[in-house]
């Protein structure tokens, strides 16, 4: 039987989150690992401009979170690691799907509503507009079957799926439908500093986050700051939203079931739980920053890393793109 295809990104737009990990990075590295599917994992710098943004940060960004991949067990001699920008593909065919792709269908995506709100009208970009195709053109071109993501990609995902469905209507059967997977637990995990908003690597604030390069000292300060609640037991309650996500990290890093937890901390307040919650996110992140660390003086490896990736990449995609430009109605180059 053949392998399943499993691809998802991360943009580099800011630093990674544990938020990012627990909803996505863990299922790549899970799928990963158990070794019946054919990977690609891909950082996407393309995305990241679509708000305002600096290049030289976008270009360390880029480099971190590659390097960041490999330190959360990517490995790639199981999966392919590449830079989207490094596949010209994905924007040839982000333009081929943008002439079958209704305008309508994007301007009711969420993310594009609340960013653009967040961005103000003047930077309000085609391309934050037109970001969910790309992301479709990201998803088909590998005949994607899963899309390990967080919550709030699946919308992106669904379209994904919406836009393969009308080129194979009009074109005739090119692109596969890809399904998206969230993780049991954590496919939405809040910022620490307002449980009604998800933790970002795009907040202004750091104790919206915590970041997985962040120092042990950082993530004591940040968990020490987290919003909380008035009520004292420490259990899973879904109506004391804080609290529950705090509750959801500590059993996403250390992968203790509920129950256990909740007997953990009977009798027990929200200082003793967050001592040990900030204990046992830092216990969680030290191989991370260690194996990063390591990384950062081994450049050439990761560039070599990134560019077997994205020569991998070129072919499978150059592949399907031909396919597609020929249904499409253009020319082979002469
Ligand atoms: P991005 O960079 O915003 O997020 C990367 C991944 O992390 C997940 N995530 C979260 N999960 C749980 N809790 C949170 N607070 C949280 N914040 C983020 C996201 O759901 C995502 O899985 N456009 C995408 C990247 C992308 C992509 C793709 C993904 C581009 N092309 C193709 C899959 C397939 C993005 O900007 O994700």
């Amino acid at each position: 039987m053949a392998k399943k295809r499993v691809l998802s990104g991360v943009a580099p737009s800011g630093n990674l989150t544990l938020g990012n990990y627990i909803g996505a990075i863990s299922q790549w590295v899970k799928k990963q690992d158990e070794g019946d599917s054919e990977n690609w994992f891909f950082v996407v710098d393309l995305h990241a401009m679509t708000v305002p943004y600096d290049p030289k940060v976008l270009k360390e960004k880029t480099i971190e979170v590659s390097m960041l991949y490999l330190a959360c067990g990517l490995d790639p001699d199981k999966s392919n690691l590449f830079i989207q920008s490094h596949v010209p593909a994905h924007t040839e065919l982000t333009w081929i799907l943008n002439c079958n792709t209704p305008v309508g269908w994007l301007n009711q995506m969420i993310q594009y509503k609340e960013k653009s709100k967040k961005v103000g009208d003047e930077n309000v970009s085609v391309g934050l507009l037109d970001y969910p195709v790309l992301q479709a053109a990201d998803i088909l071109l590998y005949n994607t079957d899963l899309v390990p993501v967080g919550e709030d990609q699946r919308q992106h995902v669904e379209i994904a799926r919406e836009i393969a469905r009308r080129f194979n209507r009009l074109y005739g059967n090119t692109f596969k439908e890809p399904k998206a997977v969230n993780p049991p637990q954590g496919a939405r995990i809040m910022a620490l500093d307002n449980p009604e908003e998800k933790m970002s690597k795009s907040a202004e604030s750091k104790y919206n986050y915590i970041w997985l390069l962040d120092t042990p000292d950082d993530i004591h300060l940040k968990i020490s700051k987290a919003v909380t609640d008035s009520g004292k037991e420490i259990v899973f309650d879904k109506d004391r939203k804080a609290l529950f996500n705090l509750l959801t990290i500590y059993q996403s890093v250390t992968g203790v079931g509920e129950q256990v937890i909740e007997e953990r901390f009977d009798g027990k307040g929200y200082a003793e739980f967050k001592k040990d919650l900030a204990d046992k996110v830092v216990e969680f992140v030290a191989p991370i920053r260690e194996k990063y660390l390591e990384l950062e003086k081994n450049y050439d490896y990761v560039r070599d890393v990134l560019k077997r990736g994205a020569a991998k990449a070129n072919e499978v995609a150059g592949e399907t793109l031909k396919k597609v430009r020929t249904r499409a109605g253009l020319i082979d180059p002469m």
